[in-house]
């Protein structure tokens, strides 16, 4: 007789809540995650929804409810949206033109909008509605950032005894901790949390409250986005004034590693890229640095060529080392390199690449904007690709880098230090530069000892070769996530 069949096992169902995910809306690599993760869990067998805001400008997705979400006394009229996303998730957009068809997504001339209490609150209550309406909820709750800080909270208090979500446990991943989501005290009122939440082990925080802080001491388990970073903000250094709040969690936290988006960041199938390689094949690599080079102005010859072309994608803001590049900008342009830089953010430091540009035109290229295509394009086309930051949790484009045989130059911090070798010429395992001590004298002599090895050709080679062999696929980390949701089940069932 043939073994009986046992019943399929319910499948388990996560809710991932952010603020931004590709192909959606993105300013930065939450969006990366929240674009691939959903779809490494769902090959994993996990049902996966990626609930974000339907910001100006989406046009994606099928109208499949509308609830009214009251919060605060104050009731928004809700609109979701359901779109497919890849391998079988699901992306639930939350539309609110109210709260989210604004200009951009967090703020205006670089100051948020004094309602993103408000804003973010009602993302995650429209999730939670979405997902408490029918007669299961999903088996986990997956909150990202401070934006979605208030899930764990919300899980614990208003929902606690919901008949269809009251226990679902939750997971809090911290892709920055210097983004804490604090807002005056008398918010709480506001958001429909209790006064009794204030306090210093609950959402206080220098008499404000913080939503990052909500996030943490309310999620069953914490994630952070490299190891090594999970270890650095427990320390004062690098704790951004939460080390105190991450050290008396330090059980439940755990670092697992980003990875990237191995379809979107192929160089043999880039479609951004005027010619494919690989590993295999390198051959194609010049059209790239011979486009980068033409899209930026900047001469096309066999000197320019031959020069090393060193490219930085990037937030520019104080997390990524602008200061340091500040530092050493009169000699930037007396290295025997080409540079180019694309990027938004504070004005000192656009104006820094901008007037480098109109000082060395044929050396400098400086674009300053959010372009995809672009972004895609240097990766593909520069020899060396600097990330000199003060702090990075994980830092996506140095595994880009890497894949696309293109050699970074980093500061051995958080995810950088996860990800990148340091060169040796003993080790054949070295995939790119890294410098320690946070001045421009030390980022200025990677960069020498990068400088100086492209001229030694069979070595740059094994370099090359050596990151663009590393696996950064997400599936790893995938099943590292899925261990912390079967952890956080466990831990509210009382296992
Ligand atoms: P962060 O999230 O701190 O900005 P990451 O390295 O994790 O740093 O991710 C940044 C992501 O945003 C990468 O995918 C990078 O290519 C992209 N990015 C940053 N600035 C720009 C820009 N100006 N144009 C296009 N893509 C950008
Ligand atoms: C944050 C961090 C960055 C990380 C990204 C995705 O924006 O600054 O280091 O890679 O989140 O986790």
């Amino acid at each position: 007789m043939p073994p009986r069949k046992k019943a399929a096992a319910p499948k388990r169902s996560v809710l991932i809540i952010g603020s931004e995910a590709v192909p959606f809306a993105k300013t930065g690599g939450l969006a990366d995650v929240l674009g691939a993760l959903p779809a490494a869990l769902a090959r994993l067998g996990w049902m996966v929804t990626v609930a974000l805001p339907r910001y100006r400008g989406i046009q994606d997705g099928t109208l499949v409810e509308r609830l009214p979400v009251t919060v605060g006394g104050v009731t928004a009229d809700v609109r979701f949206f359901e779109a497919p996303t890849a391998d079988g998730a699901r992306a639930l957009l939350v539309d609110c033109p109210e709260l989210y068809d604004r200009e951009t997504l967090y703020g205006a001339g670089g100051v948020d909008y004094p309602d993103n209490p408000r804003r973010f609150a009602v993302l995650v209550r429209a999730a939670l509605e979405f997902a408490a309406r029918g007669g299961s909820g999903p088996t986990i709750v997956h909150a990202h950032d401070w934006q979605a800080g208030l899930a764990p909270v919300y899980l614990k208090t208003l929902y606690a005894a919901h008949p269809v979500i009251g226990g679902t446990p939750s997971v809090f991943t911290i892709h920055n901790l210097a983004y804490q989501g604090t807002c005056e005290a008398d918010w709480l009122p506001r958001l429909d949390l209790p006064w009794n939440l204030f306090t210093i082990e609950q959402l206080e925080y220098w008499g404000r409250i913080s939503f990052l802080k909500g996030g943490i001491n309310n999620a069953e388990i914490i994630t952070t986005v490299s190891r090594k970073y999970a270890g650095e903000i427990q320390t004062p250094e690098v704790g951004a004034g939460f080390d105190g709040i991450l050290r008396r969690r330090s059980a439940d936290l755990v670092g697992i590693p980003n990875g990237i988006d191995v379809e979107q960041w192929d160089p043999s199938r880039d479609p951004f890229l005027p010619a494919a390689f690989s590993a295999e094949d390198l051959g194609g690599k010049a059209a790239s640095k011979r486009e980068v080079l033409a899209q930026y102005g900047l001469p096309v010859t066999d000197a320019t060529m031959r020069r090393p072309l060193v490219g930085m994608i990037s937030r520019m803001i104080d997390q990524k080392g602008f200061d340091l590049i500040a530092a050493i900008a009169d000699d930037l342009p007396r290295l025997e390199a080409t540079f180019v830089v694309l990027g938004t953010g504070e004005a000192r430091y656009q104006q820094l690449w901008t007037a480098l540009a109109a000082a060395h035109p044929d050396r400098v290229g400086a674009r300053i904007g959010f372009d995809e295509p672009l972004a895609h394009l240097i990766e593909g086309g520069a020899d060396i690709f600097l990330m000199p930051s003060r702090f990075e949790p994980c830092g996506l484009n140095q595994m880009y880098s890497l894949r696309y045989g293109t050699v970074p130059v980093v500061r051995g911090v958080g995810g950088l230090d996860d990800t990148v070798r340091d060169y040796s010429p003993r080790s054949t395992r070295s995939t790119g530069f890294v410098f320690h001590e946070y001045t421009g004298a030390a980022l200025l002599e990677a960069l020498r000892r990068a400088l100086a090895l492209y001229g030694d050709q069979r070595r740059w080679r094994t370099l090359q070769l050596a990151g663009m062999r590393q696996d950064y696929s997400w599936d790893r980390s995938a099943r590292e996530y899925v261990k912390m949701y079967e952890r956080a089940i466990k831990m509210v069932a009382g296992g």
